[in-house]
């Protein structure tokens, strides 16, 4: 296995142990029985972890287009593809695009920033050559669609990062200042940037480690929704102030943070507007 996150989660003798993965990403929880059918895939994905820092290194000839046909190879709704993606590489653009977000310097970092599109201007052009308005393109489900497809090519992309020991980091940001984002890459109407991918080698000097999920308990119902234990919560907050103190972060934990993340409008900085700026960029939303 040669991705750099895999190694740093080795064990000494180069395999890969799924107990350390599993521990990982729930933070110490007991492992349930599994099958015994193990791979690289699993591995990558379960090894997951965002990265904010980078080497300055370029990427090799062709990173790009590998990485667009792992996000093309993604399901697609109807096969509408609805959605593009634009490679910015120029540092003074990637600068101004940083700038959107408010901050994010690893934007500036990362040598390739991936701005993911939702794209329904190419299939209303599709529409008007066959005669017809495309006005199924008018609905909110069509811009639902758009969002879908673009985060399945997206994290298909990620996955494929993940599996070449390079290192990415989403940057929701994009949405702050849809219409700025807008005329700096010459959007037509009737798309938006719904999210951007920094994508670089991961700097082996700054430690990242795997932030740990909810417990599936929390996530996983059978047959039909159940409740929420307070002690899977409160488990969850004491695995993420482990990993926070691994990583000398606030101990903050979890459900305090994401409480305030989702408190009022204004902390959606800006995004609370999005119905309306997104009417501006030509999505009817009906
Ligand atoms: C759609 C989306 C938007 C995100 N936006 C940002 C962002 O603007 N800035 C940032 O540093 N991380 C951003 N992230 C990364 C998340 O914070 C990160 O995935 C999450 O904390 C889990 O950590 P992990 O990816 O290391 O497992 C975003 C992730 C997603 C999926």
């Amino acid at each position: 296995m040669t991705s750099t996150v895999l190694r740093q989660i080795s064990s000494q003798d180069g395999e890969v142990d799924r107990e350390t993965l599993w521990q990982a990403r729930y933070g110490r929880a007991p492992v349930p029985a599994l099958p015994s059918e193990w791979n690289e895939t699993l591995e990558v994905l379960l090894s997951h972890r965002s990265s904010r820092n980078y080497r300055a290194d370029a990427l090799p000839t062709g990173t790009v287009e590998l990485l667009v046909a792992a996000a093309q190879s993604a399901p697609t709704s109807s096969n509408l593809q609805a959605w593009s993606v634009i490679a910015v590489e120029d540092p003074e653009r990637k600068a101004r695009l940083a700038g959107f977000t408010g901050g994010n310097a690893h934007i500036l970092a990362a040598p390739l920033f991936l701005v993911w599109l939702v794209d329904l201007s190419r299939l209303r052009e599709i529409a008007r050559q066959h005669g017809n308005s495309g006005e199924g393109l008018d609905f909110h489900e069509s811009f639902l669609i758009g969002a879908i497809d673009a985060a399945l090519a997206a994290q298909n992309a990620v996955v494929a990062i993940d599996s070449l020991g390079l290192g990415s980091c989403y940057i929701g940001g994009m949405r702050n200042q849809p219409e700025d984002v807008a005329r700096e890459l010459k959007l037509p109407p009737e798309t938006v940037a719904v999210f951007g991918l920094t994508v670089g080698y991961p700097d082996p000097a700054v430690e990242t480690d795997v932030k740990p999920r909810l417990p599936q308990s929390a996530v996983l119902f059978r047959e039909e929704y159940g409740t929420i234990r307070p002690e899977d919560l409160a488990s969850y907050d004491d695995a993420m102030k482990a990993f926070q103190q691994k990583q000398k972060l606030p101990l903050s934990g979890w459900t305090s943070v994401i409480a305030k993340r989702i408190e009022n409008a204004a902390a959606l900085k800006g995004r609370s507007q999005l119905t309306a700026i997104l009417r501006r960029l030509g999505f009817p939303l009906k």
